[in-house]
């Protein structure tokens, strides 16, 4: 069979994250992260949802992944959550924490799936939050040294790696608008958090070259990305869009390819507040060789100057677009068009997408069957949408669906459901939704 534009060494996967899933906060010797403590304090998610139960995938683990071979996915991309390993941020490893993710681990192989690991999706040990977190530069250093025993304990099953989770969403949601865990809302903060988890990234990928036992493992980053296009012709609307690609987007490549920050965000921020110097060797540490670019990506930005000003970007609503739960836009031709502009102004080796999805108010009919049509056209336009980006020449080597499971959406608690795969949180059942069904008999028509 033809295989193009996805070729057959394509991988095929769901994603998650250790915090939205696992459950089983105080099992296995798990250390306090700063989503315990941001769920546990009132007002700070929605109903004061948790994730201490969350999918239970700390005990279901091995139903999930019979699922994912069900569905023909042939990657998994997980997170490793940093209390279990060392769960008080410093100090020695725990073997049994280890041990969940060598199981797990051992599942997926045993079913021909190929192991993805992010290393730090948002649970910061709460000891070192209560050090500075991620405003205290030795945070970098704790998580090179935690990221390079995983990678020498696992490394021998697992080939690929993601240093970190969406550096902006760390830095705007957890500092400067205090959405998400820490919960601070302090702009200087997060321009710090910024520079700091691009030291964390620039020590860490080294340290974990150098602890890969096979010394072939892939490693990458995972950016979350999209595309901003001006809402008119004229230049005022130009120059706001591409001041709002400076700061939402390039300010995070610029540093994991170009070893700086581009000047015209520099400019924009150096007004008001005080940046990341690049002395002392900062600048040789940030933008490692990486094997790959992870990036996740669910919407566009279509952007107007208020007031003809560029520095006051408004976001302009589309009438005619469908809007997710989450209030994104759903535009895929945006995921093409940021995969090509990625390619071509950065070059990355290869490029995943390791993550793409969406929330809709899906519920399962009188039968139990979920028919979520909007989740299947999403599916199937944004997919169709990285075949057009190979097609341009973007090397896409991996897709992953967000997500496998409906789980604990951040502030948003349960209320947002993006899985192809339905839970029922009362009993912890799993239902595959018509968009798994139909992501299955995708990803079969790749096979012999
Ligand atoms: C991304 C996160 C992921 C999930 C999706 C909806 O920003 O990486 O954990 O919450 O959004």
């Amino acid at each position: 069979m033809d295989t193009a534009p996805f070729g057959k060494e394509f991988l095929w996967g769901a994603a998650t994250a250790a915090y939205q899933i696992e459950g089983g906060v105080r099992e296995g010797g798990r250390g306090t992260s700063i989503w315990d403590t941001f769920s546990h304090t009132p007002g700070r998610t929605r109903d004061g949802a948790t994730g201490d139960v969350a999918c239970d995938h700390y005990h279901l683990y091995r139903q999930d992944v019979a699922l994912m071979k069900e569905l023909g996915a042939n990657a998994y991309r997980f997170s490793i959550a940093w209390p279990r390993i060392v769960p008080d941020g410093v100090g020695p490893t725990s073997s049994v924490g280890v041990d969940f993710y060598s199981r797990l681990v051992d599942e997926l192989l045993a079913a021909g799936i190929v192991p993805c690991a992010t290393l730090y999706h948002w649970d910061l040990p709460q000891s070192l939050e209560d050090r500075g977190g991620w405003r205290n530069r030795e945070t970098a250093d704790r998580f090179a040294d935690y990221a390079a025993r995983v990678v020498a304990l696992l490394g021998n099953r697992v080939g690929c790696w993601i240093t970190l989770n969406e550096p902006q969403v760390v830095a705007i949601c957890g500092h400067e608008i205090g959405v998400h865990a820490p919960g601070l809302c302090d702009k200087q903060a997060a321009l710090i958090v910024d520079h700091v988890l691009n030291l964390a990234h620039g020590k860490a990928i080294p340290a974990m070259r150098a602890a890969d036992p096979t010394g072939k493992a892939r490693m990458g980053i995972t950016l979350n990305l999209a595309r901003v296009y001006p809402a008119g012709q004229g230049e005022a609307d130009h120059r706001a869009a591409d001041l709002f690609d400076a700061r939402f987007y390039r300010w995070y490549l610029d540093p994991t390819f170009r070893k700086s920050y581009p000047a015209d965000a520099v400019e924009f921020y150096g007004r008001d507040y005080i940046l990341p110097r690049l002395d002392a060797g900062d600048a040789d540490l940030l933008s490692p060789p990486i094997d790959f670019l992870g990036v996740n990506n669910y919407s566009r930005h279509v952007i107007r100057a208020e007031n003809g000003d560029p520095t006051r970007p408004q976001q302009v609503r589309q009438p005619a677009s469908v809007y997710t739960t989450m209030d994104w836009e759903v535009a895929p031709a945006g995921l093409r068009d940021i995969l090509i502009q990625v390619h071509r102004q950065y070059g990355p080796k290869q490029i995943m997408v390791t993550e793409n999805g969406a929330s809709f108010e899906d519920a399962p009919d009188a039968a139990g069957r979920v028919r979520d049509e909007p989740r299947v056209a999403f599916l199937r336009d944004y997919i169709a949408a990285a075949g057009e980006a190979i097609e341009a020449g973007v090397p896409l080597a991996g897709y992953f669906v967000w997500s496998l499971l409906d789980n604990f959406e951040w502030g948003q608690g349960y209320s947002k459901r993006f899985g192809i795969v339905r839970v029922d949180y009362r009993t912890q059942r799993r239902t595959v939704k018509d968009s798994g069904r139909w992501y299955q008999q995708w990803i079969a028509q790749w096979r012999d």
